[in-house]
């Protein structure tokens, strides 16, 4: 049996919700779809909440929402998923990049600032900034509210692999500290629907245009339909079908009810790594800062392969074979060779993520993940240096 990096985990009260919506009269947009946002909302403490069929539809929509154009410049992380940055692209906007932080791997708020102020001292402006709680490491958001504040940003969490993260002690603070929040329901994710995702927010007018944008911008006025007739509708502006299916949205209430389980089970898989690796002096395991509670979507472990007998390209093979089967996340972005040649990017000021990305491996952590699986994969890690 193989071992994945990531896995997705389905229980037999999963499979009765999704039959009893498969069995009922509406499997597209029924009665799921609403009792789904509104788990979402009272989980996740946000106002407001849109179900769609990807994270990446989410964050497309996001930049609809806030009219993102081609004279608008959005920030994001070079160690994100492409859905982040494409978003920017498809609003026809300017991506530009900020570097890691060493420690938290997510956006370097120093960094950011220095940009910012860049922009600023040639009269230019950043309209928003995507952030990424990347692997399950909240950003350092109270920084970026101040940064928010000083410089008139939205702010953007991409919150895709922080699902169940906790930030200052709180499940509730992606929507709190950020303008748009955006998940992710992908089957590795800490709770899947298969594909999904939601756009989360305290804004009533954004989600009201979100609400519009996800089914084609069709607006079914009651008003209207009284004079017009009942199949009136009308389209005011260019939207899509993104919607969520009923059974779905059945999964995903259901996952969601055992989210918080499942992260206490990533947390001791992840206890468990830390203590083996954060002494050997080839390893450099994840840093977890006060403010942040981890939900361990990912384990990015870092190997100095400079210090060891063996590259990074032979250990996914050598681990392959013996059933374990790594990953990277992420090459950085600028490295791929659509934005590297459509976008100039000052690789000079990128220097962090292309170390990481030198370094880094997500080793297996899900839920099903049992503990001689664990032992499997933290032994053949420290025998590293000894394989051929
Ligand atoms: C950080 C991040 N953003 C966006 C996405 C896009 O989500 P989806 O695959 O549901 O479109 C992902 C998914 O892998 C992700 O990890």
């Amino acid at each position: 049996m193989k071992i994945n990096y990531g896995k997705h985990s389905i229980g037999n009260d999963d499979i009765q919700s999704v039959i009893k919506s498969l069995k009922s009269n509406n499997i597209t947009q029924g009665e799921n779809i609403l009792k789904f946002e509104n788990a979402l909302k009272k989980f996740f403490g946000s106002k407001y909440s849109t179900v769609v069929s990807s994270g990446t539809a989410a964050l497309h929509l996001a930049g609809r929402a806030l009219n993102w154009t081609k004279k608008d410049t959005i920030v994001t992380t070079p160690l994100t998923f492409l859905a982040s940055i494409n978003s920017i692209i498809y609003s026809g906007a300017k991506p530009e990049l900020v570097d890691i932080d060493k420690k938290t791997y997510t956006i370097d708020i120093n960094k950011l600032e220095d940009k910012l102020k860049k922009f600023k001292k040639k009269n230019k402006k950043i309209s928003a900034v995507i952030a990424v709680d990347y692997a399950g490491h909240t950003c350092d958001w109270r920084g970026l509210i101040y940064l928010k504040n000083k410089y008139s940003l939205k702010l953007i969490n991409d919150n895709c692999h922080a699902m169940g993260s906790k930030y200052l002690n709180s499940y509730k603070y992606a929507a709190k500290y950020s303008d748009i929040v955006t998940h992710s329901y992908h089957a590795v994710k800490n709770f899947t629907t298969g594909e999904g995702g939601s756009i989360l927010t305290n804004d009533k007018k954004i989600n009201d245009r979100i609400q519009k944008l996800r089914s084609h911008s069709i607006i079914r006025d009651k008003k209207i339909q009284s004079s017009r007739g009942n199949w009136f509708y009308e389209v005011d502006e260019l939207g899509y079908n993104y919607r969520l299916t009923d059974f779905q949205s059945a999964l995903g209430i259901s996952q969601l009810k055992k989210l918080k389980k499942t992260i206490l089970v990533k947390k001791k898989i992840a206890k468990a790594y830390d203590k083996n690796f954060q002494n050997v002096e080839y390893l450099i395991t994840p840093q977890v800062s006060k403010y942040c509670d981890h939900s361990y979507h990912l384990y990015p472990l870092q190997i100095r392969f400079d210090k060891i007998n063996i590259s990074k390209k032979k250990l996914f093979k050598i681990f392959y074979k013996k059933g374990i089967n790594l990953q990277v996340h992420y090459i950085p972005i600028f490295l791929q060779k659509f934005y590297r040649k459509n976008y100039k990017f000052n690789l000079d000021e990128l220097k962090n993520s292309i170390d990481f990305y030198k370094n880094e491996i997500s080793i297996p952590i899900y839920k099903e993940l049992t503990s001689n699986q664990v032992e499997y994969v933290i032994n053949n890690i420290l025998k590293i240096n000894n394989l051929r």
